[in-house]
């Protein structure tokens, strides 16, 4: 399989490694020129696992090419999505198979609505990394990725090959559910940590902190049961707990994005969970605060 990846990024490069290593030949497309030719100063990238440290010499290119994509996998931030799709839309035929990789939801939905004739899967991952520099990636943890065709057409082959790639890699036949609980999460966490500035296991630390939690916890239940969508089999915030417990070193993503002042996924976690709410005319309002407060904090992605 020849993959082109959109979106360089931890995930990105953790599966262009695992490509490579499976025997798949791996193309980075990458998003200005500029970047290109920072890539292209070493040609490759590191990743640093223990004490070892493997470097990968992949192809790197820009959208604007004309080659055909055959396997496209896009591991962007959640806002860059559908732009970064729409950038290499001309390269892609009825037989391209596309795999989103992306926290929230949002995009997964409108490019399946939106490209009827494409086979399109999405997943969630628990993969861990950071990058120490450019390019060097430490791993942090191997994370499970569970995957599922979003689109009506297309067949499960895709999950068959991938299986020799990561042989972690687990199919479901309901994604949805699996991105809306990636979603719950995320919801619980995220947001909070951002506007406390603090560590996942600093929320469980302090009464206002868990509070909050739970109101938010409490809504994205009632949301989830208003669509008819299953999250846990049992309590969100006991869920949510373990996960911030068991993470508790960890900045969150979106504490990172708010610390260094980059845009965040807020729009594709607590806005899209808004969005569902006010569609399905249940009340958030501790979702609608977190919501407004990240907007007020990181600047806008567009
Ligand atoms: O987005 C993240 O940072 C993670 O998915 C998690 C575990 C919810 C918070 O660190």
């Amino acid at each position: 399989m020849h993959w082109h990846i959109l979106g360089a990024g931890a995930i990105g490069l953790l599966w262009a490694a695992k490509l490579q290593n499976a025997g798949h030949q791996v193309t980075l497309i990458l998003r200005t020129a500029e970047k290109l030719a920072q890539y292209n100063t070493t040609g490759c990238f590191q990743i640093i696992n223990d004490d070892k440290t493997e470097r990968f010499f992949t192809e790197a290119e820009l959208a604007d090419n004309n080659t055909p994509i055959s396997y496209l996998l896009v591991t962007t931030k959640s806002f860059a999505v559908t732009g970064a799709f729409a950038s290499v839309q001309h390269r892609l035929t009825n037989d391209t198979r596309v795999l989103l990789l992306h926290n929230g939801m949002g995009p997964q939905q409108q490019l399946t609505n939106e490209n009827p004739d494409l086979e399109i899967w999405a997943g969630s991952t628990t993969d861990g990394a950071y990058f120490e520099s450019p390019y060097h990636l430490v791993r942090a943890g191997i994370g499970e990725t569970c995957i599922g065709r979003l689109s009506a057409c297309g067949n499960d082959s895709l999950f068959q090959e991938l299986q020799e790639v990561d042989e972690q890699l687990q199919q479901s036949a309901d994604i949805h559910t699996v991105l809306w609980r990636k979603l719950a999460i995320n919801c619980a966490i995220n947001p909070l940590t951002a506007l406390f500035n603090c560590r996942n296991g600093e929320l469980l630390k302090y009464d206002d902190r868990r509070a909050a939690m739970a109101q938010i916890c409490k809504e994205v239940e009632d949301v989830a049961k208003a669509l008819g969508i299953t999250l846990f089999n049992r309590k969100l915030m006991e869920q949510a707990w373990d996960v911030a417990e068991l993470t508790s070193n960890n900045h969150s993503s979106m504490q990172q994005d708010v610390s260094h002042n980059r845009p965040t996924e807020i729009e594709t976690i607590t806005g899209y969970l808004c969005q569902m709410a006010d569609q399905a005319g249940v009340a958030t309002p501790a979702n609608h605060l977190v919501l407004d407060a990240i907007r007020g904090l990181s600047p806008s992605a567009r």
